[in-house]
C-alpha cells in the first residue's frame, strides 16, 4: 500500500482519519507542528490502529515529523527522503491549518499565512516530487448565510469571515492549479459540516485549548462540571424551538469519507471533486442538548442569551453528491455522536493528560 502524508494528522478530525486509514492498511507519515495538539494524540492513534508510532526520520507505518507546513525546505526533504527510502509519498490529506472564526477576524494575516501560504508551500512541494493527489478539509463555512437549505455544492460561495476567505481562496488555488496541469491532479475539496463525536473507545476526541468555541465541546464540558452552563446563542431564530440548526457530522464518519474519496481519486481519472460531507439531517441546539442529556444521564444547565454575530438560522447540507461520487454516505446517529462524545469527555475531563503521556 502507498505510503500518504498527513498534514495536521494530530488534531481533531485529522487523528480519527488516522485511525481509519491505519486500519485501511495505508501508512502514514503525519506532518504536524502541535500547535493546536499534542503527539500523544498520536500515540494513541497507535494504540487503537496496534501499530508503534515513530518519530522523525524513522520508518513504519505511522511516522511522524515535527514541522510546519509553511516551511518549504522541511517540506521538500520530507518528500525526498521518503523517496529515497523508498516509499514515495503518493498522496496528501490535508488538515493542517487554523479554524477558529473569531480569531481570523482578529488576525487575518496569520490565517491567510497559516491557510493560504502553508497550503501554496505544500503544494509547490508535491508538484515539484511528482505526487498529484490531495484531500483537502474545506469547509461550509464558504457558503456564509446561505440562501438554500439544503445546501447543494452549486450554491455560492460567500463567505463571511476571514477563515471563510482562506477556504475559498484555497479551493480556488487547487482549481488554477488542476487547469494548469489537468492531466496529473486528483484532488477532492471536502467541504465538512459541523464535526463532533469521538472515537468510540474513548481514547481520541476533541481536545480545544481555552474555552471552546463550538457548541459541542462546550456542551461536553459543561457536562462534566468543567463550566457550570451553557449559553444558547439565540432563542428567537426562524426555527420550530427558536434555537439555529446545524447539521452535526460524527467524526468517525467524516473519516470514513476521506477513505473513500481518496480511493474515488486514485481509482478514476484526474480531476476536482468539490463534496459536501454532512448528514443532510438537521439539529436544534436545543435538541442537541436534550440529546446529550439521554446519552450522559446528565442534566446540562443552559440559559438562552443574545444571538451570536455572523451566524445563519440553519446550514444543512445537500449529501447526495457525496453518495453518488463516493458511495459514502453518513452512518452515525445524533445518540451515538452523543454517546461518544460523553464517552471521551468522561474518561479526559480535562482533554489529553499531557504530563502523564509524555513520558
Ligand atoms: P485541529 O486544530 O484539531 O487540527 C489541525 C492540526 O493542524 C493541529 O494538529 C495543528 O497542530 C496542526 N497545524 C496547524 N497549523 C499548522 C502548521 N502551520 N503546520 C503544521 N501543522 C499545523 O482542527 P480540526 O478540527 O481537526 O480541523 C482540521 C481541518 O479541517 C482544518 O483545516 C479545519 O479548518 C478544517 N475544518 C474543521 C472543521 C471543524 O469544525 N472542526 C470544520 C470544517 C473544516
Ligand atoms: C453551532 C450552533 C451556535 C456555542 C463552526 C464554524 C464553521 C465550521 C464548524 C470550521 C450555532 C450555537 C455554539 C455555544 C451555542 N468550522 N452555540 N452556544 O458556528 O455552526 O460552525 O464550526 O470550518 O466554520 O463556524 O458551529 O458549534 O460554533 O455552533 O448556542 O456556546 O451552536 O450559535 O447555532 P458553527 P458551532
Amino acid at each position: 500500500m502507498a505510503r500518504l502524508l498527513i498534514t495536521g494528522g494530530a488534531g481533531f478530525i485529522g487523528s480519527h482519519t488516522c485511525v481509519v486509514l491505519l486500519d485501511a492498511g495505508h501508512d502514514l507519515t503525519v506532518l504536524d507542528d502541535f500547535s493546536n495538539s499534542a503527539p500523544v494524540a498520536l500515540q494513541r492513534v497507535a494504540e487503537l490502529a496496534g501499530v508503534q508510532l515513530r518519530s522523525g526520520s524513522g520508518s513504519g507505518r505511522l511516522q511522524l515529523i515535527e514541522g510546519d507546513i509553511r516551511d518549504d525546505g522541511a517540506l521538500n526533504q520530507l518528500f525526498a527522503t521518503a523517496s529515497a527510502k523508498g516509499e514515495p509519498l503518493s498522496g496528501v490529506i490535508h488538515f493542517a491549518g487554523l479554524k477558529a472564526v473569531g480569531e481570523s477576524v482578529q488576525d487575518p494575516l496569520r490565517y491567510w499565512d497559516v491557510n493560504v501560504n502553508g497550503t501554496r508551500a505544500l503544494l509547490a512541494a508535491m508538484e515539484s516530487h511528482g505526487c498529484h493527489t490531495l484531500v483537502f478539509s474545506s469547509s461550509a463555512t464558504l457558503y456564509g448565510s446561505p440562501n438554500q437549505v439544503p445546501i447543494p455544492e452549486s450554491a455560492p460561495v460567500q463567505p463571511i469571515n476571514p477563515y471563510g476567505h482562506t477556504k475559498a481562496a484555497v479551493e480556488r488555488m487547487l482549481h488554477d492549479l488542476s487547469a494548469a496541469a489537468p492531466d496529473h491532479w486528483r484532488i477532492a475539496c471536502l467541504r465538512y459540516f459541523n464535526p463532533v463525536g469521538a472515537h468510540p473507545s474513548g481514547r481520541i476526541g476533541e481536545a480545544p485549548n481555552g474555552i471552546p468555541n463550538n457548541l459541542f465541546p462546550y456542551l461536553c464540558q459543561v457536562a462534566v462540571q468543567r463550566r457550570p452552563e451553557l449559553s444558547v446563542f439565540g432563542g428567537d431564530w426562524p426555527t420550530p424551538d427558536g434555537t439555529c440548526i446545524r447539521d452535526y457530522i460524527h467524526v468517525m464518519d467524516l473519516a470514513d469519507g476521506h477513505r473513500a474519496a481518496l480511493e474515488t481519486l486514485v481509482s478514476e481519472p484526474p480531476q476536482v471533486l468539490t463534496l459536501n460531507l454532512g448528514s443532510g439531517q438537521g439539529a436544534s441546539v436545543l435538541e442537541v442538548i436534550h440529546a446529550f442529556e439521554e446519552a450522559s444521564g446528565r442534566t446540562i444547565p443552559f440559559t438562552i442569551s443574545e444571538r451570536r454575530p455572523g451566524d445563519a438560522a440553519v446550514t444543512v447540507a445537500d449529501p447526495t453528491a457525496a453518495w453518488q461520487r463516493l458511495s459514502w454516505r453518513t452512518q452515525r446517529s445524533l445518540a451515538e455522536i452523543c454517546r461518544d462524545g460523553w464517552i471521551w469527555q468522561q474518561g479526559n475531563p480535562e482533554g489529553y493528560d499531557l504530563d502523564a503521556e509524555a513520558a
